[in-house]
């Protein structure tokens, strides 16, 4: 029987993308999971608590005793809108964290598992991206996320709750098809015959991460009790331009580029090493090609213009 079989969790942000697919695997190995979202989980057999987490009222509600853990993903997910509100982003990214955070305290909730990003590190040039590196973000984002990691560190230290920031990649798989990120942008292209703009030479290298060895690493952070930040991406970086030839691959569409000039801020590179996390167990299972066949499907039916994308679950 699954160690995870009759846990209790609660899944912020379970009706998202890395949730949806999060609250799947948790059903599967027997858990008993709860999400709490601003939209319903697509599944009405989910047991949802629908609301805005920045309600203090709508915490208190999702929060209970006797849950097992939480997996804290609901957040300002989008660099764009991040620099666009700054304030906003904290709110939800800093203080909503801060406040789950004390309602597991006061209701005894042993584990924390708070979705984090490589962002946090800022611009490294091409040095393998680790754990130990000092955090210097560059985007409202990135610095939002590093925050609530340092207001994680003291609920492990001091109030002895396992509190794990897991800094993903860039995930892509199933279930993006309301994302704007790059992969989902070549699909799209793909799909309807356009193409995709890319910034600088698209030499700039990237770790690009399937959403179902991030769920894998979810699992393991767990299961090991680990504490503080764990690297987690696929370990093999590719450039931009690997990319858009895998998905040209993948698609069997020409998807052309344009060039444009790169924008301020762009990394020129993000390489991680994943060790941390496999000293854990973790072992990413999907290279590009074999994960990029698996988002193809969600976009392929856009084609027919019968919704397609914004359709995918
Ligand atoms: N997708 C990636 O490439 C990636 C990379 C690094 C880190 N992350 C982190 O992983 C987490 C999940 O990302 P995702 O890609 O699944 O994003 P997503 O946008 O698909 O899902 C986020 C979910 O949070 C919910 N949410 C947002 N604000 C809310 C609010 N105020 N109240 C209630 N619910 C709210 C949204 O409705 C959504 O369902 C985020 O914390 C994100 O920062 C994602």
């Amino acid at each position: 029987m699954s160690e995870f079989a009759g846990a209790r969790v609660l899944v912020t942000g379970g009706a998202g993308f890395i949730g949806r697919r999060l609250v799947t695997a948790l059903r599967e190995q027997g858990a008993e999971v709860v999400v709490v979202d601003q939209k319903p989980h697509p599944d009405p057999s989910v047991h949802s608590v629908v609301g805005d987490l920045r309600d203090p009222a709508l915490r208190a509600e999702a929060v209970t005793s006797g849950l097992d853990a939480i997996v804290h993903l609901a957040a300002v997910t989008s660099v764009l809108r991040s620099v666009e509100d700054p304030a906003g982003t904290y709110e939800m990214n800093v203080a909503v964290t801060s406040g789950l955070l004390e309602l597991a305290r006061e209701r005894e909730v042993p584990r924390f598992l708070f979705a984090s990003t490589n962002a946090v590190t800022g611009d490294v040039g091409d040095a393998r991206i680790n754990e130990r590196m000092p955090l210097r973000p560059l985007t409202p984002y990135g610095a939002t996320k590093a925050a609530a990691e340092m207001l994680l560190s003291p609920y492990a230290s001091v109030y002895g709750m396992q509190a794990c920031a897991l800094r993903f990649a860039n995930v892509y798989g199933p279930g993006m098809g309301h994302k704007d990120s790059f992969v989902p942008r070549l699909m799209r292209a793909a799909a309807l015959g356009t193409g995709v703009q890319i910034y600088g030479d698209g030499t700039q290298l990237r770790d690009y991460v399937h959403v179902d060895d991030v769920v894998q690493a979810v699992l393991v952070a767990w299961r090991s009790g680990h504490n503080g930040p764990l690297v987690v991406g696929s370990g093999e970086s590719v450039s931009v331009n690997d990319l858009v030839k895998t998905a040209r691959d993948v698609t069997g569409a020409e998807i052309p580029v344009e060039h444009v000039p790169a924008k301020q801020g762009e990394m020129p590179a993000v390489v991680l090493d994943i060790s941390a996390a496999r000293e854990l167990g973790y072992e990413p299972r999907f290279d590009l090609a074999s994960g990029m066949t698996t988002v193809w499907p969600d976009f392929a039916s856009m084609k027919s213009g019968n919704g397609g994308a914004g359709s995918a679950i």
